[in-house]
C-alpha cells in the first residue's frame, strides 16, 4: 500500500515507517518538523535502505496539505500529528484543539475529496480516565478526561467514527495507546524530550547518565504492590508492528474498530526503575514525593481484542525496552 504518514519523523510516526518500509510498504511522510528532526529521513534509511518521501507541511496549511494529495494516490492514512504535553495542553487548550482536532480535520476532509479509504489513528489509554477497572477494554468507550490533550483524542473518536458512519466506503482503526517506551534497536532513532521530561523513561534516562540528580517518584502510598503507580510499558518497534496490522486489518474491512495496543502487563515506577538499573549497571538515585495530580494509579490494557482482530502480541518486555532506551539516550 501507499501510506501517508503524517507526524512521520516523530518517535512513534519513525518506528513505524521503518516497520512500514520493511513489511514491504511504501511511505510518504508529511512533518512539520515541529517535535522532530529532518535527520530521522536519513537513519529510517540506514535501517530499512529505503529514504521515504518527505513534505515539510503543516497540516493545519490546508492548500499544501492538499498538494501532497494531488501530487500522490494514497491507499491508506496514519495519522500521529499532533501535540502531545498533557501539562501544556491544560495551558494552551486552544492551540491544542487547533492542532490536534482542526488540523485533523482537514486531513480527514482530504481523504474524503481523495477518497483514500483507511485510516489508522493515534489514541491514547487516557481516553479511559479514571472512570473504569483495570484491565480498560475498549468496549467501555470514553471516560472523563482531564485534560485538553486527552479531549482532543476523544474528538478525534468522535469525529472518525461519525465520519465512518457517514461514509460507508471508509475504515479506520483507532489504536489506543498505553506507555509506548524503548527505542530501535540499532539506537537511531527514538525519544528524545524538549526541555524537563515529563514521563518517567526519559527522566529516568537524563538521571542515569547525570543530566539530572535523581528521579523524583510521584508517590508511594497507592494501592499497589510497592505503593508506586503502575502503568503498561509497551516497546515502541511492538508499538509500530501493531500499526503494519491495523493499516492492513482496515484494507480488508470496513467501519471504526478501537484497539487497546499494551502489553497488558502492569510494572510500577519502583519496577522501571531497577530495569533501567540493571540497563545501564548502576543505581539510580530517586526521591519520594506526593503525588502527581491527575495520576491514577494502576493503568493497563485488556489485550484480547488486539490478539483477536490484528493477532498482535507483544514481543519485548521491560529489560528489552530499557535496554533499548539506554541505548538510544548513550548513542
Ligand atoms: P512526536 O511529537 O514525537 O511526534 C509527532 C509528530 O507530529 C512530530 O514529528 C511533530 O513535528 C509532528 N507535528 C505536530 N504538529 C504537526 C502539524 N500541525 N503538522 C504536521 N506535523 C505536525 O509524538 P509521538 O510520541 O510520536 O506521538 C505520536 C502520536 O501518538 C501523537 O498524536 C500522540 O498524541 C500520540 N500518542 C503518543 C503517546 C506517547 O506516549 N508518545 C501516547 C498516546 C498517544
Ligand atoms: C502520561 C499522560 C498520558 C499520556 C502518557 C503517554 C499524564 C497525567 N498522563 O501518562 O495522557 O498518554 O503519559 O505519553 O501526564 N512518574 C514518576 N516520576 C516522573 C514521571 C512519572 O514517578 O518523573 C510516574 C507517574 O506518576 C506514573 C508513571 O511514572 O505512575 C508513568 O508516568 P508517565 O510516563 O508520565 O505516563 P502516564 O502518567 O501514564
Amino acid at each position: 500500500m501507499k501510506i501517508l504518514v503524517t507526524g512521520g519523523t516523530g518517535y512513534i510516526g519513525s518506528h513505524t515507517c521503518v516497520e512500514l518500509i520493511n513489511a514491504g510498504h511504501e511511505v510518504v511522510i508529511v512533518d512539520n518538523l515541529y517535535n522532530s528532526s529532518i535527520d530521522v529521513l536519513d537513519k529510517i534509511e540506514t535501517i530499512t535502505g529505503v529514504k521515504p518521501a518527505f513534505y515539510k507541511v503543516d497540516v493545519l496549511d490546508r492548500d499544501n496539505l492538499e498538494n501532497v494529495f494531488k501530487e500522490n494516490s494514497f491507499d491508506a492514512v496514519i495519522n500521529f500529528a499532533g501535540y502531545k504535553a498533557v501539562g501544556e495542553s491544560v495551558s494552551i487548550p486552544l492551540t491544542y484543539y487547533k492542532n490536534n482536532v482542526s488540523g485533523a480535520i482537514n486531513l480527514y476532509e482530504l481523504m474524503k475529496k481523495y477518497q483514500v479509504k483507511n485510516l489508522v489513528f493515534s489514541s491514547s489509554a487516557t481516553v479511559y480516565g479514571d472512570d473504569f477497572e483495570v484491565p480498560f477494554k475498549e468496549e467501555y468507550g470514553l471516560g472523563t478526561t482531564t485534560n485538553p490533550y486527552g479531549t482532543s483524542k476523544k474528538f478525534n473518536e468522535i469525529i472518525i467514527t461519525d465520519l465512518c458512519k457517514a461514509e460507508e466506503w471508509m475504515s479506520a482503526i483507532i489504536l489506543r495507546y498505553f506507555n509506548p517506551i524503548g527505542a530501535h534497536k540499532s539506537g537511531l532513532i527514538g525519544e528524545t524530550p524538549n526541555g524537563i521530561p515529563n514521563n518517567l523513561l526519559p527522566y529516568i534516562a537524563q538521571v542515569a547518565n547525570g543530566e539530572r540528580d535523581y528521579l523524583r517518584v510521584w508517590g508511594d502510598d497507592y494501592d499497589t504492590p510497592d505503593g508506586t503507580g503502575v502503568r503498561d510499558y509497551i516497546h515502541v518497534v511492538d508499538l509500530a508492528r501493531a500499526h503494519v496490522l491495523a493499516i492492513e486489518y482496515a484494507e480488508k474491512n470496513k467501519g471504526v474498530d478501537v484497539i487497546n495496543v499494551g502489553s497488558g502487563k502492569g510494572y510500577s515506577v519502583m519496577e522501571v526503575l531497577h530495569a533501567y538499573e540493571k540497563a545501564c549497571g548502576h543505581e539510580i538515585p530517586y526521591k519520594i514525593m506526593d503525588r502527581r495530580p491527575g495520576d491514577i494509579a494502576v493503568c493497563y490494557a485488556d489485550t484480547k481484542k488486539a490478539k483477536e482482530l490484528l493477532d498482535f502480541e507483544t514481543a519485548y518486555d521491560i529489560e528489552d525496552m530499557c535496554e533499548d532506551s539506554f541505548r538510544y539516550y548513550n548513542k
